[in-house]
């Protein structure tokens, strides 16, 4: 079970050996943003792999795509982002502080041990609320608010260097939309046969002032999104519904190794739902913060598809080859964050025992698989044949080297960042040909040769 200070361990281990990183640091800092370091890096792309090896490349009805950033702005009127994609914000006059207004008034409520859900409440409820119960400003304490207003979370960028000719466009609020309009060209060019998916993973930015969770929320992030198109008279939508959620929860499970304890469908209120969403269930994780959204699974029904034949002007109804049937598929989008099934890896992976610090990573997803010791850094014939053992394995995965201080030191670095196992190369070795592989959950050691070293690895991988 995490304890309660995980968040701040997780931050500074996370800094500390390489993981994340605050964004813009030596300029001070920028809020919501992070860098992810060299572990970190391959944390999140070891993450995004196993995704998409789970629900692309082993998948007879998907397909992967990369669409761009920046696409046409028509695009986002279409999909109703320009007009409705917005927090409802709230300014303090006296000291300027500007935040969410449910978040105003979740927190205030929580302080008192009184939960509340104001999800789906308008900008004059929620500005109520905040009168009625006088909430003050959490920073300067006075009580002299704007009305709750609505901010728009697209980010906004010019295309020309004319600023007379310049056209505003915006970087994708969601890779979705990259789908939805590239739908025809994959169903022209691609053999699809519904019912498929179309996945991608890709940055999606989004202009919004958040509590801060480490990763939790940042103004850009790393999305995997499917669309899974069908003909709403030859598959029953819920059936379908209820597969995606059985793989959502098995890739997170057994893939990703989280407790199943930790998990939980949280079905979206009427108010709540997206306005394109026929019906939403969120998959969450006990964050230390609370139960939150980890992977959110959309019933999109053929509003895109719709939206987009309607500003474009251009058909994208899908031909039955066989009946020759013409009609618009409809659409469900599991769709997550790979930053957040980072943070809750790293939550999840995160123990304190018998004096070390270990992240018990699934080995696939473990930035290093391996690390490679010489007992002794003073000795060349020793560090000859560790370095040959290095490089041989470096051809196919991550591995660490060390060479500085004793063995146990060396240990407890690798068990912090999740290396799955030491190999110690000692004198033993350059006799016998053998090496000892330390295991970092059990600590168990075994002698086995170096010849079958690679085996041993991708026997556990
Ligand atoms: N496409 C759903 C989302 O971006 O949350």
């Amino acid at each position: 079970m995490p304890t309660p200070d995980i968040m701040e361990k997780l931050v500074a281990l996370s800094k500390r050996r390489g993981f994340v990183y605050p964004g813009s640091e030596i300029y001070g800092g920028l809020a919501n943003a992070y860098e992810y370091g060299p572990l970190g890096v391959e944390l999140k792309r070891n993450i995004q792999n196993e995704w998409w090896k789970t629900f692309i490349q082993r998948r007879s009805d998907m397909l992967g795509l990369d669409s761009s950033i920046i696409l046409h702005p028509k695009v986002w009127e279409a999909s109703g982002h320009v007009a409705g994609f917005a927090d409802a914000m709230i300014d303090c006059k006296h000291c300027q502080t500007r935040m969410r207004a449910d978040h105003l008034i979740e927190d205030f409520f929580a302080a008192k041990d009184h939960a509340i859900n104001v999800e789906g409440k308008t900008e004059e409820e929620l500005d109520a609320i905040i009168r009625e119960n006088k909430i003050p400003c959490p920073v300067c304490k006075k009580f002299d608010w704007t009305p709750v207003r609505k901010f728009n979370l697209l980010f906004e960028t010019h295309i020309g260097i004319v600023p007379e000719a310049q056209s505003k466009v915006y970087l994708r609020g969601e890779t979705a939309q990259g789908i939805f309009v590239t739908f025809k060209n994959i169903t022209n060019s691609m053999r699809t046969k519904l019912p498929f998916g179309v996945g991608q993973i890709g940055k999606s930015f989004r202009n919004e002032i958040t509590k801060g969770n480490f990763i939790f929320r940042t103004l850009e992030f790393e999305q995997a999104e499917i669309e899974y198109f069908f003909d709403p008279d030859e598959s029953d939508w819920k059936k379908l519904f209820s597969a995606w959620q059985q793989s959502m929860w098995d890739f997170v499970t057994h893939v990703l190794g989280v407790n199943a304890q930790n998990l939980r469908w949280r079905e979206h209120s009427d108010e709540e739902r997206s306005f394109y969403s026929k019906r939403t269930e969120d998959l969450e994780y006990r964050f230390p913060f609370g139960f939150k959204e980890l992977w959110g699974l959309a019933y999109r029904t053929d509003y895109d598809l719709k939206q987009h034949m309607k500003y474009s002007g251009v058909d994208l109804s899908y031909v039955d080859a066989a009946s020759g049937k013409k009609f618009v598929p409809h659409v469900i989008e599991p769709a997550v964050g790979i930053n957040r099934l980072m943070a809750m890896v790293m939550i999840e992976s995160y123990v304190e025992e018998e004096g070390r610090v270990v992240m018990k990573l699934p080995a696939q997803l473990a930035p290093y698989k391996a690390a490679v010791f010489p007992l002794l850094a003073n000795k060349p014939e020793l560090v000859a044949l560790a370095k040959s053992i290095y490089d041989d394995l470096r051809k196919d995965h991550m591995i660490a080297w060390d060479d500085r201080g004793n063995i146990g030191k060396r240990y407890y670095a690798q068990d912090e960042i999740g290396t799955p196992w030491a190999i110690t190369i000692d004198f033993d070795s350059l006799h016998d040909q053998t090496i000892t592989v330390r295991d970092r959950d059990t600590m168990q050691q075994e002698r086995i040769p170096i010849a079958a070293l690679r085996q041993f690895i991708a026997d556990r991988l």
